[in-house]
């Protein structure tokens, strides 16, 4: 395809660059091409044109395909359209605050070239949450939209489930669906909210509001937890008792991990962050599946970490998962990764005989047990 190769042009020209510096020039270069008439027409031709009508129901919404952007990319709402042109069946935007914060000082990203992966410490640097909706409602709901949402570094953290709940309050009257990030290893604390007694109290916080906010806008939005893939058995577990107690709508699998699998020789593993793409694969998906053992498809599992083909999604759905995200495949591969997934996996329907993906992925999963 020709934007394929165009960005395999592209590429090694961005990669000469910081990774956050040809983050933001690309992203530069797209605003300035939206700014043009027609611009997201030419975008939905070469992009999401391609992607097949492949939809997926969970959390009582409708997905047109089950192939999403991850949380981090656009943290500030600022790139919705053209996000939603390259042909995700979904956007999930943030992490945003609830006050503006700068983030870790740069350099805080970094690419493992040879292993398609990224370590980052960004450390949630967003415009806050009142720029976030401003930026959200220019811009339109082009396709379902997920808010992820998380604490401030300078709040301490037993008023965490505060800002969680101030943040769910400005979101929700937006958002499809709300994303509660505790799994960020890059704000000091906040994955111990996933251990049990924490998680119990921010879980019950967040329904309690949630109802309040379904009353009041008449309109219920759904609530997923993300998590990290660095748990142990016994958390995982503990997770999933919690997710079905509180009848949590979804649970995201997984965020990045502290770990630095089969990098022992390369040269910025020790960088500190949380470690994306390839090498994250094996971990996620393990967790998708432990998960799944739990659930049991009662509570619905989003499965991210280290997709860059319809294979490795295949891989996350059969192993439990309903929907996936891609976020690092984005940056190695383009946006013709987008489609790519989305039509293999139709490929998958079709040549399963099922009418769904969900038929089609159940049929695997009973195969393989
Ligand atoms: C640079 C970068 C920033 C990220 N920022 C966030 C974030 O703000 N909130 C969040 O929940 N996850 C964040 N993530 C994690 C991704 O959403 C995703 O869970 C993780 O990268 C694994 O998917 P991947 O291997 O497809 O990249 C970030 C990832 C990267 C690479």
């Amino acid at each position: 395809m020709a934007t394929r190769a165009m960005y395999r042009l592209l590429r090694p020209l961005l990669f000469q660059l910081d990774a956050e510096t040809s983050h933001r020039l690309t992203f530069t270069a797209l605003d300035l091409f939206y700014r043009l008439p027609g611009a997201s027409r030419i975008a939905r031709s070469m992009y999401a044109w391609h992607a097949p009508a492949l939809p997926v129901s969970i959390m009582g919404l409708t997905f047109p395909n089950p192939v999403g952007l991850a949380a981090g990319l656009d943290k500030n709402a600022e790139h919705v359209q053209a996000l939603a042109d390259f042909g995700f069946g979904f956007l999930e935007l943030g992490t945003v605050t609830p006050r503006p914060q700068p983030g870790n000082p740069r350099p805080r990203m970094f690419r493992l070239v040879a292993h398609a992966a990224l370590i980052n410490r960004m450390g949630f640097n967003n415009v806050g949450a009142g720029k976030f909706l401003v930026n959200l409602a220019a811009q339109g709901k082009p396709c379902p939209i997920g808010i992820n949402i998380g604490k401030n570094r300078d709040t301490p953290m037993e008023r965490a489930a505060d800002d969680y709940l101030t943040v769910l309050n400005a979101v929700y009257r937006l958002a499809d669906y709300v994303a509660v990030n505790i799994s960020s290893p890059n704000t000091a604390g906040l994955r111990d909210l996933q251990q049990e007694q924490n998680l119990e109290a921010l879980l019950r916080a967040m329904k309690t509001e949630q109802a309040a906010l379904a009353k009041q806008h008449g309109r219920y939005v759904p609530i997923a937890l993300k998590i990290a893939p660095d748990l142990d058995d016994t958390q995982v577990a503990a997770i999933a008792r919690l997710v079905q107690e509180h009848k949590f709508d979804a649970v995201i699998a997984t965020n990045t991990t502290i770990t630095r699998p089969g990098l022992e020789h390369e040269p910025l593993s020790h960088q500190t962050g949380g470690l994306s793409g390839r090498p994250l694969k094996p971990l996620a998906t393990g967790v998708i599946r432990k998960l799944y053992a739990h659930l049991q498809g009662r509570v619905p599992i989003i499965g991210v970490g280290g997709i860059e083909t319809a294979d490795d999604a295949w891989e996350k759905l059969v192993a439990g998962a309903d929907l996936i995200q891609i976020y690092t495949a984005l940056i190695y591969r383009g946006p013709d990764v987008v489609g790519e997934i989305a039509r293999g996996l139709a490929e998958r329907v079709q040549q399963s005989g099922c009418r769904s993906l969900a038929e089609a992925v159940q049929k695997a999963r009973r195969q393989q047990s």
